[in-house]
C-alpha cells in the first residue's frame, strides 16, 4: 500500500511543471474554512513539488516543518494524483488568532520556489465555523492527536473514577499545572509544564477551552488492539492544586490506526473499533472523502457500506467512488492502486447526553491491483479481416504503437493505411481500441495444414501501451489464430462463340495447388504452344481455349452443333493428385470437324464441294458404298465408323500409324461429271504407335491419346487419276490431344480442326469407285519397317 503510494509520488514528482510568475493564477489556490480545520489547497503546477508553508503570528513567523506541524496542529500533505499541495489547520493550531472559540484568523506564508528563487505568498482567512463546539473534540489528524474540552462544566451526577489513580494530585504540593499519562494500567510519575512541552506535548488554553495535542508515537502514549483493530490511545491528566481544591481534567485521545485493507469484491474497508470511548454510545456516523461530510444513510445511497462486525464499524468504500484517485504502475505488468482521503466523524454521548465529537482524517491506499488489459477476438469472417479489441484501458493508458508480428505500426493511427484503429470511450473512464487488419495483410502469417486441409491465419500482436504522464511502457500481447477449410480453387466459366473462357479470382493461399491441362502444368509456355490465351495479373488468372485447341473433348456431334468440353485440373504439386477440377461443356457450330477416338473410331463432319444429289444422303459413301452418313444436309454430311471397316487402309509408319478413308458420291448424273476435274475428300486419323495398345495381338483398337485428323481437300484433273502424285490443296488436320487420362472411357476422345477455307472444285466421285472393294486394306511401307 505505502508501496504503491510512494511510487506514485516519485513517478509523479518528475512531471510537474513550475510555474514562472508571482501572481497567484486563478484557480492555483483554495482557501476553505471546513467544521473543524482550515484547509489551503494550492495547484501543484502552480506551486511546483516542495512547497513550503509558514505560520504568521504577530510576533514571528514559524517555517512548518515535519515536527513543528505535528506539533502545533498542522497538516500538510502533496496529493499528487490530485495535483495538489495541502495543509489543514487546526482551529487551535499554533498561531492562529482565537477570539471567544468563535473567529479565528489564519496567516500563512506559502513559499514557492522559481528558478532558484524563493517567492513568498501572503495568505490570510477569517473562518467562523457555523458548528457549535461539542463539550469534547477529538480529531485523529494524519499526523497527531488532538482532544480539546470545554472548561466549564456543570457537575455531572457522580463520579466513577478510581481515586487512588489520582493520589499524586491530592499530594501534590504545588499548585503549578502539572501532566499525568497513562498507559493501560500503568500510572506514569507527573511531570511540570516545561516537561511535558519539551517533550513535544501542546496543553493550551483559550478562552472556553482546554486543548491537548501530541503527535503519535509519543513515549506516554501506547498502541493496543480492540477487537483487532490497532488503536492508538494518549490518556493525560492535568491537575492543580490550589489549596484544598485540587482541578483535574482528564484529556483522552484514542484513534483508531487502522490502515485500510483492500477486499476483492472493490471495497477499500476501514475499520473503528466501537469501544474507542467506553461507557459511551454511538449516536451518529457521517463520513466521505476530500473533507466532504455526509450522513450514513447519504453514504450509503452513494454505494458505501458500513456494517458493524465484533463491535467494530467498517467502511467499505467502493474502488470507484467519486472522490476517490486511481493511478496506473506499470511493474512488469500493468498495475493500479486508488487513494482515498477519508473523512469520519463520530458523535458519542455519556449517559449525561454529554458530547464527545471525534474526527479522523486518513488517507487509505490500496494495494497494487493487477489491471488486467484485455483483448477479445471479433472476427467477421465475411469481411476477411481480424479485429482485435483491446479493452480494459484505464483512463491514464495510452496505446503507443502496435507491433503486429514484429512489424511497428506507432501511432497516431489516424491514417494507416491497411491497419484501421479506432478508440472507444467508455463511460466509466476505461477505453479501448479496435484493431483492424485484413488477412490478406503481409503481417498476417499463414500457414496450411495439409492434413486437416485447414488454412490457418496467424496474428501475433504486440500492443505498446504507455501510462501518461510517466511513459511507462507497458507491453500487451495477443496471439490470434483463425483456422478455416480450404478448398482447392475453382474456376468460373462461360462460353462463347470461338471457345470457352475460364476465370480464377486469386486466393493467398492458391499456391498450394498446381493448375494443370491434362497431365501439363498450366504455364505461358505450355498456353503459347497450344494456343490458349492466357493472362494473370495479381487479381485473377484468365484462360481462353479457343475451340479446337488441344485438351477439348467433343460430343453429341451432329451437323448443327456439338458439344465441346475442356477441363482444368487442381493438382497436389507434391503427389501430382488432381483435388479438384472445372469442367466446362459449351455448344458449338463447325462447318468441319474431324475426329480419332481412342476406341478406334472416325467421326467426321465434311462440307463436300458439290450439293448432294438429289437430296440424298445415300448416294454419298465411304470407300465402302455399304457405308453412309449418318447425317446430310445441302454440302455437308455426318460419318462416323470404326476404322476396321468402310474399307479403311491402314499406313504403318516407324512412329505412326493412319487409317484413311475417302468420301464418295456413288450413282452420278454424268452430268455433274463434266467438269474436267474432281474434288477428293480423304479422311485420316494417325496415332503414335507407341500409344497404341493390342492394336496386333488383338482385334481391338485402343490407344493412349486421341488421334490426329485430317480431312484433305485435294484437287486434281481428271487425267490426273493416273498420276501417282497428289498435290493437296487443303488439309484440315487436328493436333494430338490430350492424353486419356486412367480410369475415364477411351470412348470418343476427338480431335478436331480449326474451321478452314478451301477451294470448292466440282469432282467427279465415282473415278474413285475402283477402289471400293470392301474390307480395308493393308499397305505397309516395307521401306520403313
Ligand atoms: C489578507 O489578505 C488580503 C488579500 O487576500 C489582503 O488584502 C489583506 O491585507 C490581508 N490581511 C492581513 C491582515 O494580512
Ligand atoms: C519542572 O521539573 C523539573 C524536574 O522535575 C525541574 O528541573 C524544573 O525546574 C521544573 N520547572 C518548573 C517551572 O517548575
Ligand atoms: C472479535 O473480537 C474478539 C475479541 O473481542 C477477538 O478475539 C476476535 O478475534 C475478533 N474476531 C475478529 C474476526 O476480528
Ligand atoms: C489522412 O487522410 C486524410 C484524408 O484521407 C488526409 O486529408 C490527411 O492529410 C491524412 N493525414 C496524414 C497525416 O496523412
Ligand atoms: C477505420 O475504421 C472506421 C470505422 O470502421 C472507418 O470509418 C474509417 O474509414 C477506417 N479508416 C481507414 C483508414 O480504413
Ligand atoms: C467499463 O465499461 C465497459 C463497457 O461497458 C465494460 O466492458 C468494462 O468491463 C467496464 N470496465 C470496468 C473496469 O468496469
Ligand atoms: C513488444 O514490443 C516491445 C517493443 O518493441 C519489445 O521490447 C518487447 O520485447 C515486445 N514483447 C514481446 C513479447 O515480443
Ligand atoms: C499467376 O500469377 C500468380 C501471382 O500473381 C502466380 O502465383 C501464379 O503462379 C500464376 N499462375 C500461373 C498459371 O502462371
Ligand atoms: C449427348 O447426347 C446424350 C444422348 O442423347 C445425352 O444424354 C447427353 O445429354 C448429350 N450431351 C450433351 C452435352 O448435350
Ligand atoms: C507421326 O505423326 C506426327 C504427328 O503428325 C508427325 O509429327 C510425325 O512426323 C509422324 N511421324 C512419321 C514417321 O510419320
Ligand atoms: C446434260 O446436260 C445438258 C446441258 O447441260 C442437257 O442438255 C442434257 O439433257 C443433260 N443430260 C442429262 C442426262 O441430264
Ligand atoms: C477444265 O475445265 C475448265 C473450265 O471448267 C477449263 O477452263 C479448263 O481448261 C479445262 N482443263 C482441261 C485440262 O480440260
Amino acid at each position: 500500500m505505502a508501496f504503491g503510494f510512494s511510487l506514485g509520488v516519485a513517478l509523479i514528482l518528475s512531471v510537474w511543471l513550475t510555474a514562472n510568475c508571482t501572481v497567484i493564477p486563478d484557480g492555483a489556490l483554495h482557501m476553505r474554512c471546513h467544521d473543524r480545520y482550515f484547509m489551503i489547497a494550492a495547484e501543484l503546477s502552480f506551486t511546483g513539488v516542495k512547497p513550503r508553508f509558514e505560520a504568521v503570528d504577530k510576533a514571528d513567523v514559524f517555517p512548518i516543518t515535519e515536527q513543528y506541524a505535528a506539533k502545533c496542529g498542522y497538516s500538510v500533505s502533496v496529493l499528487l494524483l490530485r495535483g495538489q499541495v495541502e495543509l489543514r489547520a487546526s482551529y487551535f493550531s499554533c498561531h492562529t488568532d482565537n477570539k471567544d472559540d468563535e473567529v479565528f484568523t489564519f496567516n500563512f506564508n506559502l513559499i514557492t520556489t522559481h528558478e532558484g528563487k524563493d517567492v513568498t505568498y501572503a495568505l490570510n482567512k477569517t473562518c467562523s465555523p457555523s458548528l457549535p463546539w461539542s463539550p469534547r473534540e477529538v480529531t485523529c489528524e494524519a499526523n497527531y492527536m488532538e482532544v480539546s474540552v470545554r472548561s466549564e462544566v456543570t457537575c455531572p451526577s457522580g463520579t466513577k473514577d478510581d481515586w487512588n489513580a489520582l493520589k499524586p494530585a491530592h499530594s501534590s504540593i504545588t499548585s503549578d499545572w502539572q501532566v499525568m499519562f497513562q498507559r493501560a494500567e500503568e500510572q506514569l510519575p507527573p511531570m511540570n509544564m516545561s516537561i511535558a512541552r519539551k517533550q513535544g506535548y501542546v496543553f493550551d488554553v483559550t478562552d472556553g477551552r482546554v486543548v491537548f495535542r501530541t503527535r503519535y508515537g509519543q513515549p506516554d502514549s501506547f498502541n493496543t488492539k480492540m477487537n483487532g483493530v490497532p488503536v492508538e490511545v494518549v490518556h493525560a491528566t492535568l491537575f492543580s492544586r490550589q489549596s484544598w481544591i485540587v482541578l483535574m481534567i482528564d484529556l483522552v485521545a484514542a484513534c483508531s490506526m487502522y490502515e485500510g485493507s483492500y477486499e476483492d469484491s472493490g471495497y477499500m474497508v476501514w475499520e473503528i473499533p466501537e469501544v474507542l470511548y467506553p461507557g459511551l454510545d454511538s449516536t451518529q456516523l457521517s463520513f466521505g472523502l476530500n473533507g466532504e461530510l455526509v450522513e450514513q444513510a447519504v453514504a450509503e445511497d452513494k454505494g458505501y457500506i458500513v456494517e458493524k462486525h465484533n463491535a467494530t464499524v467498517e467502511i467499505s468504500i467502493p474502488h470507484d467512488a467519486d472522490g476517490g484517485y486511481r493511478k496506473s504502475v506499470v511493474i512488469d505488468k500493468l498495475y493500479e492502486f486508488y487513494i482515498f482521503h477519508l473523512s469520519f466523524e463520530q458523535i458519542l454521548v455519556d449517559e449525561d447526553r454529554l458530547e464527545t465529537r471525534v474526527r479522523f482524517q486518513r488517507t487509505l491506499a490500496t494495494p497494487l491491483l493487477p489491471r488486467p488489459v484485455f483483448t477479445e477476438n471479433q472476427i467477421v469472417l465475411e469481411e476477411r479481416t481480424f479485429t482485435v479489441y483491446l479493452g480494459g484501458v484505464p483512463a491514464d493508458v495510452e496505446l503507443a504503437a502496435i507491433y503486429l508480428n514484429g512489424q511497428e505500426c506507432t501511432a497516431p493511427f489516424t491514417n494507416a493505411s491497411r491497419h484501421n484503429v479506432t478508440q472507444v470511450v467508455h463511460p466509466n473512464n476505461t477505453h479501448g481500441y479496435i484493431l483492424k487488419v485484413p488477412f490478406d495483410d503481409p503481417a498476417v502469417q499463414l500457414q496450411f495444414y495439409k492434413e486437416a486441409a485447414v488454412l490457418e491465419y496467424g496474428l501475433y500482436i504486440n500492443f505498446s501501451l504507455t501510462v501518461v504522464p510517466e511513459n511507462m511502457f507497458y507491453y500487451h500481447l495477443a496471439s490470434i489464430a483463425l483456422t478455416t477449410s480450404v478448398s482447392p480453387p475453382a474456376f468460373d466459366a462461360v462460353c462463347s462463340e470461338s471457345g470457352i473462357s475460364f476465370k480464377l479470382d486469386h486466393r493467398p493461399y492458391d499456391y498450394l495447388w498446381e493448375i494443370s491441362i491434362g497431365s501439363d502444368l498450366l504455364t505461358s509456355e505450355l498456353a503459347a504452344q497450344h494456343g490458349y490465351i492466357m493472362s494473370n495479373d495479381s487479381q485473377s488468372l484468365l484462360l481462353d481455349v479457343p475451340l479446337f485447341t488441344h485438351g477439348y473433348e467433343y460430343k453429341n456431334i451432329t451437323l448443327e452443333e456439338f458439344f465441346g468440353t475442356f477441363e482444368i485440373l487442381v493438382r497436389d504439386p507434391e503427389t501430382s493428385e488432381v483435388q479438384s477440377s472445372t469442367v466446362k461443356t459449351c455448344p458449338f457450330t463447325a462447318t468441319e470437324l474431324i475426329m480419332c477416338s481412342t476406341d478406334g473410331r472416325m467421326t467426321v463432319v465434311a462440307d463436300l464441294p458439290l450439293a448432294i444429289p438429289d437430296g440424298d444422303p445415300a448416294r454419298i459413301t465411304l470407300i465402302a458404298p455399304y457405308c453412309g452418313p449418318k447425317e446430310a444436309d445441302g454440302t455437308r454430311v455426318l460419318f462416323s465408323f470404326p476404322f476396321n471397316s468402310c474399307g479403311s487402309t491402314v499406313k504403318l509408319g516407324r512412329e505412326n500409324v493412319s487409317y484413311e478413308n475417302e468420301i464418295f458420291y456413288s450413282h452420278l448424273n454424268m452430268n455433274e461429271t463434266l467438269s474436267n476435274t474432281t474434288e477428293r475428300v480423304k479422311i485420316q486419323c494417325t496415332y503414335p504407335l507407341a500409344g497404341l495398345h493390342r492394336l496386333f495381338s488383338a482385334y481391338k483398337f485402343e490407344s493412349d491419346t486421341v488421334g490426329f485428323g485430317k480431312i484433305i481437300h485435294t484437287t486434281e484433273p481428271l487425267s490426273g487419276l493416273q498420276s501417282p502424285t497428289i498435290r493437296p490443296t487443303v488439309a484440315l488436320t487436328t493436333t494430338w490431344a490430350a492424353k486419356r487420362p486412367a480410369g475415364t472411357p477411351a470412348a470418343f476422345q476427338p480431335a478436331a480442326h480449326p474451321p478452314a477455307r478451301y477451294v470448292r472444285v466440282s469432282s467427279i466421285r465415282n473415278l474413285f469407285s475402283g477402289l471400293r472393294k470392301g474390307a480395308s486394306q493393308v499397305k505397309v511401307d516395307a521401306a520403313q519397317l
